[in-house]
């Protein structure tokens, strides 16, 4: 049985719920506190042991490669100035491969992970999400390659979520419980309403799939929103092969949304050294202000 290795990082979107903020940068770039989202995701490929990255860019991405190369002149500077605390946190990621596609055109997230086609190969592979970051002591896409180990098949992660923001995901019907928090699952919708929800298990952004998935992505029509949707390739899988949903317990941000992002950074600075005393002062003064209204 071979490890699992590789992972794709679609981060292609448009990002248009951020603008202005994203017209010129990539949303993945936007900083929780002092940390660009995206740095969070590939710190959970480096600790589930992933040593090859495919970040799947699009137009305004260039941040992005630049984020995670050396920058010679700013560590120059540094060292010059004997900042070498600053000079460690802006060195090269040296600890897993990063590639790179872009996609020419924002197709949906299905036609992002067909992008990495070749990359892959023939082998199972993980897909992270850069909408969620995910904070846990055994990382979720660690969990999900622990469960895949022993189930040979794919395994999404997915999280009990309030029945009202399901429409924002995709949703899975599962079957009857193979072990405890894993379930082989029976159908997914892609945005359901809240009538046509088979559960309240929403997919999280967190997928270890078999390399079967790429003909049927090849293959797929456009669905919610028109797009080609990883979610409708996963229900085509699902006839041929076994496809599991893995129910994650641990901590997530949904970056990906504007309070999400607001939250994040408020729960992230509370624990961040530098600040966390000046921001737990300031929201209690601000909690007490609120109070009065
Ligand atoms: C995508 C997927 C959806 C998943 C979600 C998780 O939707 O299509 O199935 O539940 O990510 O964040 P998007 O957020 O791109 O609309």
């Amino acid at each position: 049985m071979s490890k699992i290795k590789k992972a794709i990082i679609p981060a292609a979107g448009l990002g248009t719920g951020f603008l202005p903020a994203t017209k010129a940068t990539a949303k993945e770039m936007l900083p929780i506190v002092d940390t660009p989202i995206l740095q969070y995701v590939v710190e959970e490929a480096i600790e589930s042991g992933i040593e090859e990255l495919l970040i799947v860019t699009g137009r305004s991405k260039r941040s992005i490669e630049d984020h995670f190369d050396s920058n010679f002149e700013l560590e120059k500077n540094l060292k010059e100035k004997g900042k070498l605390e600053m000079l460690e946190m802006v060195k090269e990621t040296t600890d897993i491969q990063i590639h790179y596609v872009r996609q020419s055109y924002p197709k949906g997230l299905g036609d992002a992970v067909l992008q990495g086609k070749d990359f892959v190969g023939d082998e199972p592979f993980v897909v992270m999400l850069g909408d969620n970051i995910m904070q846990n002591h055994v990382p979720l896409t660690k969990q999900l390659i622990g469960r895949h180990e022993r189930v040979q098949a794919s395994v999404i992660g997915v999280m009990a979520l309030p029945e009202d923001e399901l429409s924002l995901y995709g949703v899975v019907e599962p079957g009857e419980e193979l072990e405890p928090g894993l379930f082989p699952i029976n159908h997914f919708v892609e945005k359901p309403s809240k009538e046509e929800a088979p559960s309240n298990l929403a997919s999280i952004g967190r997928y270890i799939l078999t390399p079967e998935i790429f003909p049927l992505l090849e293959t797929q029509e456009p669905g919610a929103n028109g797009e080609i949707q990883l979610t409708d390739a996963m229900e085509r899988l699902n006839q041929t092969q076994r496809v599991f949903a893995h129910v994650y317990k641990g901590e997530r941000f949904d970056v990906g949304e504007k309070i999400g992002y607001l939250k994040a950074n408020l729960v992230f600075g509370l624990r961040h050294p530098q600040i966390k005393e000046d921001t737990q002062q300031y929201l209690k003064e601000l909690a007490n202000e609120l109070r009065k209204r």
